[in-house]
């Protein structure tokens, strides 16, 4: 693995083996006999705002023996409009990895090729690769894996967090079902490019959740998407609550990336229900990026 830029473009294998180091690492906090980041510098370049994602990078390439260096997009000359490529050719040249959180998938790529270090997308509008490791590793710890299982999938349908569960579906063979509004569905072109039949979209959330051992939300307004009034009100009876939960399979959990808008995609009484294994999703953040670090650093100096 040279780079993590989506869930896509990860085999089967690679996402296991990540979740198996990332469960070893979780293990071993405290006492790790190895130092893989030891004398690197790692840049965590974001756009977006961040609480979990940057402080997981943070902590964990400090635990790995490295050095973070936060770089608020505005605080650099990206934000005046340096391109992402030059930006890439010079950090290439001083750091040894990168960590992006922006909207386009296209510069975390372009800042792959151009920077040649290893490249981590911390989400962008296409995928949220990080998130769904962290998830994936709390389904294996809440309910022994997915081989079996069906996961539901109630909120926007082409979201980052939607896009990442699809293509794991796609890698890892389980049952997923997406419900979202009709508007908020994903495309033809991108169903027939996924091309998992084990991939099913409804308009209906209780359809989705019926017999769903894992339910997961997300917000209705990705960041960036703010001011988009209109989309929100499509979400007219897909809050995740008692009542739409009632359909889905005994002993059940529910996931969400946070940050939540109680009343909104989940309410009060669910998020709190489940609080245990939804901030146990959060702390996997920390576990699942250090495996990912250790994937894919390389030696200092080179
Ligand atoms: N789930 C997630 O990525 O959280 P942050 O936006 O706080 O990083
Ligand atoms: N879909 C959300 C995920 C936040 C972690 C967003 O992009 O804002």
């Amino acid at each position: 693995m040279r780079n993590l830029l989506s869930i896509e473009q990860l085999g089967t294998g690679e996402i296991t083996a990540l979740l198996d180091d990332a469960a070893r690492l979780k293990q071993e906090r405290g006492q790790h006999a190895a130092q893989p980041l030891a004398g690197q510098t790692w840049a965590l370049i974001f756009t977006k705002s961040s609480t979990r994602t940057r402080v997981s990078f943070e902590v964990g390439i400090r635990e790995l023996g490295g050095f973070p260096m936060f770089l608020s997009k505005n605080e650099i000359q990206l934000g005046r409009g340096e391109p992402i490529k030059d930006t890439a050719r010079v950090l290439g040249r001083m750091v040894h990895g990168a960590v992006i959180r922006t909207y386009d998938q296209q510069d975390v790529v372009d800042f792959a090729e151009y920077s040649g270090i290893p490249t981590i997308n911390a989400l962008t509008d296409d995928e949220h690769p990080c998130q769904i490791l962290a998830d994936l590793l709390t389904v294996r710890e809440k309910l022994g894996g997915w081989e079996n299982r069906k996961i539901a999938f109630i909120g926007d349908g082409f979201s980052n967090m939607t896009r990442s569960w699809m293509w794991a579906a796609k890698r890892l063979g389980f049952e997923l079902a997406v419900a979202s509004p009709p508007n908020c569905q994903p495309p033809e072109e991108f169903l027939a490019s996924l091309d998992a039949p084990n991939v099913t979209i409804t308009a209906e959330p209780a359809l989705a959740i019926q017999g769903a051992q894992v339910i997961n939300t997300d917000v209705w307004l990705s960041m960036g998407q703010e001011d988009q009034t209109d989309k929100e009100l499509e979400f007219a009876g897909f809050e995740v609550n008692d009542a739409l939960l009632a359909a889905a399979a005994p002993g059940h959990i529910v996931l969400h990336c946070l940050p939540a808008y109680r009343g909104k995609e989940i309410s009060e009484q669910v998020l709190e229900l489940h609080a245990d294994t939804i901030f146990q999703q959060a702390e996997n953040r920390l576990h699942a990026q250090k495996a990912v670090l250790c994937a894919l650093h390389r030696p200092a100096g080179v």
